[in-house]
């Protein structure tokens, strides 16, 4: 099994970095334990490290693009050599000058191997902005943050949007005063298929998508979040909206201080890989208990994916969890491998609509039958 879209250009750079997928969701559907090895697509690094707090015995990363890893490790390197405050100044939740974050940096370099060292040495801007901001898929967010979303509302109407108390004041404010033709319209276009594959993803990842408006699709998800999730607790669309977290109560999980002395004593237990899960797998029969899959079957064919889930099921244990997302391209659960894995379709429907972020379309959540 090869990977067919690790070759693209894109991931020679950051792609994403922070998570765009809420692990309140996977923590809920894997349901993870101490006795738990865990399997995790590495990305961002957020959600292995947003994982980690449910204590699991050891947590595997996985990401074929290297630039993902390094940022992985830099993270993670924060947890090891700063304090609560400083991690959040160097990361770039909290305001430090280029400067300051440069100063840092030194601190967190003994703990990262050779290759992540070699890489960000030769990166000295990326930390100075604060690498939670550095991500290609980020930048797209600032773009549409900077030069869109100011056409369409100031700065006053986003912060009394952040600010509502209930899900009924929500849905009052996006029927009355956000929904506008004219938000509708930029946003189709600017989240439509075209800009987003240019600028913020790439075109490859449409390859299997056959969605008559993209842009339509995610209007209807944003909806969602405007009318259905809580904002109060919403740091991605805080983060959308305002291109930070203005508060320590609106934190990306592995953000929050309550899990810092945690992650910072369990860091250890993650071991990152550098390679396609597709690789990985045929060495592991059972070594694993728990798979978190991001999206990664959106990306090859669907015959890829079947050979791809019998794979996992040799790699896990019987009674053993996967969760994985769909964004644009189905791939749901095909009745081949119903005596393999059991899905629960109950529970995704349960769960999926709490996401808080709000961009996904389904979610498939599967358990290895004995
Ligand atoms: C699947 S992507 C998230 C995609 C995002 N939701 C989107 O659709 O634009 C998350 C991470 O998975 C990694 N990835 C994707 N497919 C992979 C595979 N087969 N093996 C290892 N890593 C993979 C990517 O490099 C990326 O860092």
């Amino acid at each position: 099994m090869r990977s067919e879209i690790r070759v693209q250009p894109v991931f020679q750079r950051i792609l994403y970095s922070q998570s765009w997928e809420d692990p309140l969701v996977d923590l809920a559907a894997l349901e993870i334990g101490p006795q738990d090895d865990v399997l995790a697509i590495a990305a961002s690094g957020d959600n292995v490290l947003g994982l980690l707090t449910a204590n699991p015995r050891s947590m595997t990363g996985i990401d074929f693009s290297l630039t993902q890893i390094c940022l992985v490790e830099l993270k993670m390197a924060g947890f090891k050599a700063l304090s609560y405050d400083e991690l959040l100044g160097f990361l770039g939740v909290d305001p430090l000058t280029a400067a300051e974050r440069r100063a840092l940096y030194p601190r967190l370099r003994p703990h990262l191997s050779e290759t992540a060292r070699g890489y960000w040495d030769g990166e000295p801007g990326l930390i100075g902005r604060g690498v939670i901001h550095i991500g290609r898929f980020e930048n797209y967010f600032r773009i549409f943050r900077s030069y869109v979303l100011p056409l369409v509302h100031d700065r006053g109407t986003i912060n009394r949007f952040l600010a509502l108390e209930s899900l009924e004041e929500q849905r009052h404010f996006y029927d009355n005063i956000w929904n506008s033709a004219v938000w509708r319209g930029l946003f189709k276009v600017f989240f439509g298929k075209t800009l987003l594959g240019k600028l913020g993803r790439d075109p490859a990842f449409f390859k299997y998508v056959d969605v008559a408006s993209v842009g339509a699709t995610f209007l209807e998800r944003a909806r969602h979040c405007f009318c259905g999730i809580p904002v109060r607790s919403n740091a991605f669309a805080e983060y959308i909206l305002r291109g930070n977290y203005a508060s320590r109560d609106r934190l990306p999980l592995y953000l929050e201080e309550r899990h810092f002395e945690l992650l910072r004593d369990n860091v250890d237990r993650v071991r990152l890989v550098n390679d396609a899960i597709e690789g990985l797998l045929p060495d592991c029969d059972g070594a694993f208990s728990k798979f978190y899959l991001s999206d990664i079957f959106e990306w090859m064919s669907a015959e890829a994916y079947e050979e791809l889930l019998r794979a996992f099921v040799k790699a896990g244990r019987p009674g053993g969890k996967m969760v994985y997302r769909n964004l644009l391209v189905p791939r749901e659960h095909p009745s081949a491998v119903d005596d393999l894995l059991e899905n629960d379709p109950a529970r995704a429907a349960e769960l999926l609509p709490t996401e808080r972020s709000f961009v996904w379309g389904r979610l498939e959540i599967e358990t290895i039958k004995g």
